[in-house]
């Protein structure tokens, strides 16, 4: 397998996970890539590795430059598995390599593979010369774990900026520019709302911490690698961390006869009359991961359940732990629900949206079927508080 060129003796040199659909309960319908990265100059440093089973691949790519047992660097950026899951074996082929991380990065790798490898622990700001080049490590811890870093390279302006600004895409195709710029913005959209969304006041501290570099390339650890539009991913990004909304309601329900699907569709028809862009999604056929890269701009989120068993929906109960994990702030939450005797689940999952630190708005319950006029009632009511 061939290693692709990014600039003059720098190369991607990582792997392509085309089969996986399903990353730690993330939806990713495209797949994925575990970049790695090859730098020849006076030392041979490689930056991060790839998922372990696909280890051959990225040993292949190698090897189609350099003997990987002549790697004098090994940088971890990131201690979870998709990226440091290949270290073992690089580490036991290039014997005489250092292994250079954050402080946390250090206690993390040392927990996950019990090894005595020669670490070396970069500190903020801390600058390795290779030769020609030099890398200057900027840690950006909770982006996404605590040990979380990115290197810069300043000669060729390159950012490796391991999960931030990634995407969950297989292809062949390495550079956001060979691809449609609308699907890349959306998966990156789905990552962030999916990966990244509770840390925003740590992207805010990261963003900060690169502010100024000159950047010609930004290689994440997944997807494609941005040597076009970067101010536009850079600006997407400070709106996602600010928890920046638009006018827009998503509409989310799960529903048994029926009764609570024809009040989320009223709710919809609502929030349009009033000039809001909305979605409506039956937990039955969507996937929670997809939801989320929706939830993460709107104004209002609508979560609707009937009652079952005293208890609000399994599915239902499944997308409020998965958002409220997620922690968008700044929206307004509205429950709602039909029901047969009890009614307990609309109170349930009022009290969750609010537990997410939602403003809630009357939530709305109506037993059994709702009737048309009961429907018009709650469309009209809801339009007068959107107003
Ligand atoms: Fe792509 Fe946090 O690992």
């Amino acid at each position: 397998m061939k290693a692709i060129k990014l600039k003059e003796d720098i190369y991607w040199v990582g792997a392509i996970d085309w089969g996986i659909r399903n990353f730690h309960g993330y939806s990713t319908q495209r797949g994925t890539t575990y970049n790695a990265f090859l730098l020849i100059d006076e030392k041979i440093t490689l930056i991060d590795t790839v998922k372990y089973h696909l280890i051959d691949e990225m040993l292949d790519r190698i090897s189609d430059v350099i003997n990987p047992a002549d790697i004098d660097y090994v940088i971890s950026n990131h201690v979870e598995q998709d990226h440091s899951g290949s270290l073992p074996e690089i580490m036991a082929i290039a014997r005489n390599a250092t292994l250079v991380t954050s402080p946390n990065g250090e206690k993390g790798l040392r927990a996950h593979y019990k090894e005595n490898w020669n670490f070396h622990v970069a500190k903020m700001g801390e600058v390795l010369n290779i030769g020609e080049r030099n890398l200057t490590f900027v840690h950006t811890p909770m982006v996404h774990w605590p040990d979380n870093m990115v290197t810069y390279l300043p000669e060729d302006q390159i950012l490796f900026s391991n999960d931030a600004f990634g995407q969950h895409i297989a292809t062949s195709e390495r550079f956001v520019d060979e691809l449609p710029l609308d699907i890349v913005l959306e998966e990156a959209q789905k990552y962030y709302a999916n990966i990244v969304l509770p840390y925003g006041a740590q992207v805010k501290k990261a963003l900060g911490a690169l502010a100024g570099l000159k950047l010609d390339i930004i290689a994440p650890s997944h997807g494609v690698i941005w040597r076009s539009d970067i101010p536009t991913i850079l600006n997407e990004y400070e709106k996602w961390s600010g928890n920046v909304t638009e006018k827009k309601a998503v509409i989310v329900y799960d529903t048994m006869w029926n009764s609570t699907e024809m009040i989320a569709e009223k709710i919809t028809e609502a929030f349009q009359n009033q000039g809001y862009k909305t979605r409506l999604f039956d937990l039955k056929k969507n996937h929670i991961s997809d939801i989320m890269t929706e939830v993460i701009n709107a104004q209002y989120i609508c979560v609707g359940s009937p009652t079952l068993n005293n208890n609000i929906m399994p599915t239902v109960a499944s997308f409020l732990t998965y958002l409220k994990g997620l922690a968008p702030k700044k929206r307004f939450g509205l429950a709602f629900g039909s029901y047969g005797w009890g009614g307990q689940s609309i109170g349930q999952v009022e009290q969750y949206l609010k537990d997410c630190g939602f403003e809630t708005l009357e939530n709305i319950r109506i037993q059994y079927i709702p009737d048309e006029d009961q429907l018009e009632e709650i469309k009209e009511k809801l339009e007068g508080k959107l107003s």
